[in-house]
């Protein structure tokens, strides 16, 4: 960095200030300018007045904790979740709920300006979440011991280190009753109990993770780090299968090291392995590792607008298809749906589902989208396209092939409008921007679900 550059940033670190809150950013920070140089705040509220301490000074931007509240913002509400600004889970909960949504449609329509470089294209409003509390149908606890005993938790902000949870705002109700119970459960035989540590990969439990469906059915999994099962595990098991809502309670084995939290084998310890979830006449068995939408509300959104904006008798291409949540459940309205999903047993639970519902129109290709899209498009006629890629976005090779084979109609559903609307700008040459939804499909947090309708130029 040149002295120039330096004498040019007008905050040190260390620096107590007075700042007024403007924004709210994409990642989850608050923003506030000093002579024109941008803060990120976590936690602060706009339209209040603070003092904050900067904490780390860059080239661009700097960053700053909250010392006081000199100014509440009329946008602020208390949060309701005691641990709120202690763990990661949720940026946003001291803001009155309309509000969030509100920023959330103010950073899309920046980053459609700005990355996408649309200018004069006004996006839908959100849908809002119903209710914007307690949505999740899913969860991966972290489990800390101390002397007092085990406790489940998240990982606190910006750390891996783990805050105890004893209820979650943003968690359906049953999975909170459930948490509790475990961790009662588990806190009996607290002593012979050993948690798995990162760090040096030593200890046997290593997460509890929970997912339950429109019922309130719910399925335990114990990730543990070795082969045998434990007799406190035995123990535990059958104390929680004398709990209402529990149906299954399995045993999933991760041996390996790093942070990914299922292993490929499980044993079921009691009832059964999975939880079955219907959408529309379409019956969906859940594992405990399936990637199913967390939000069974906005699900239901996301089929609602592909049914809305796709055409009957199409022949359909559902890319990055998961278990096929966004199409099966519209097998009537089409003619033939393909589903291409990297991972392998995802397709084998599509294929299973497949079987279970009787879906005769429905082919399955377990590849890479990228290595497949071009032969799929041209050999099997598509009309019709579904993109809903990981946060990353589109591979380089499907906007290429997009932009070459020109399919009529493209739905791009994303979960990251950063991404999002980089991909569109590379698409918009040849493609009409006809439709472009924000769903509040995290409330609470900073993540912002886009679903959109590309129409292909007429020329
Ligand atoms: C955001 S999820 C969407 C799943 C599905 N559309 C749904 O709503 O349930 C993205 C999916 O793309 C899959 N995936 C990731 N990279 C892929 C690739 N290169 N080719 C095909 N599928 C991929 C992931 O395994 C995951 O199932």
């Amino acid at each position: 960095m040149t002295k120039k550059q330096n004498n040019s940033i007008p905050v040190s670190k260390g620096q107590k200030l007075e700042v007024e809150i403007s924004d709210l950013a994409y990642g989850g920070d608050s923003i506030a300018k000093y002579k024109d140089f941008t803060i990120f705040i976590p936690y602060g509220v706009p339209q209040s007045r603070l003092i904050i301490r900067i904490t780390e000074v860059k080239n661009n931007f700097a960053r700053g904790d909250i010392l006081k509240i000199i100014n509440q913002s009329p946008f602020y509400k208390s949060p309701e979740c005691k641990f709120f600004g202690l763990c990661g889970g949720c940026d946003w909960m001291n803001v009155i709920y309309n509000e969030q949504c509100k920023f959330k449609e103010k950073i899309l329509k920046h980053m459609l300006e700005n990355i996408a470089d649309i200018k004069n294209f006004i996006p839908d409003k959100i849908i809002k979440n119903e209710p914007p509390l307690f949505y999740r149908n899913r969860v991966q606890y972290k489990l800390i011991k101390d002397k007092k005993g085990i406790n489940l938790g998240f990982f606190k902000a910006r750390s891996h280190d783990v805050v105890k949870i004893d209820k979650c705002f943003i968690l359906k109700e049953e999975l909170n009753i459930i948490a509790n119970k475990i961790h009662d459960a588990l806190n009996i035989f607290k002593d012979e109990i050993s948690i798995y540590d990162e760090n040096n990969q030593k200890g046997y439990l290593r997460y509890i993770c929970l997912r339950t469906n429109k019922e309130n059915d719910v399925l335990v999994t114990f990730v543990i780090t070795k082969k045998e099962i434990k007799n406190w595990l035995i123990k535990v098991t059958d104390i929680l299968s004398k709990e209402n809502f529990i149906k299954g309670i399995v045993i999933n084995f991760n041996f390996e090291k790093g942070n990914k939290i299922f292993g490929e084998k499980e044993k079921v310890l009691y009832g059964k392995s999975l939880v079955m979830e219907k959408i529309r006449d379409v019956q969906f068995k859940l594992d405990s590792s399936s990637f199913f939408q967390v939000n069974n509300f906005m699900l239901e959104k996301m089929v609602e607008f592909i049914e809305k904006n796709t055409s009957y008798n199409a022949r359909i291409l559902d890319l990055y298809g998961g278990i096929g949540a966004l199409t099966l459940p519209l097998h009537k309205k089409f003619e033939k749906i393909i589903v291409v999903e990297v991972e392998k047993n995802t397709t084998d639970k599509l294929n299973e589902t497949i079987k279970l519902n009787n879906l005769i129109n429905v082919r399955v290709i377990n590849a890479k989208a990228e290595d497949i899209i071009e032969k799929i498009i041209i050999e099997q006629k598509i009309d019709e396209i579904i993109l809903d890629p990981p946060r990353k976005g589109l591979h380089p090779r499907i906007i290429s092939v997009l932009n070459k084979t020109k399919p009529e109609k493209i739905i791009y559903i994303s979960c990251n409008p950063a991404s999002f609307s980089r991909d569109i700008f590379q698409l918009k040459h040849n493609y009409l921007i006809k439709k472009i939804t924000p769903l509040d499909q995290f409330s609470q947090t900073y993540h912002l679900e886009v679903m959109s309708v590309l129409e292909r130029k007429k020329i």
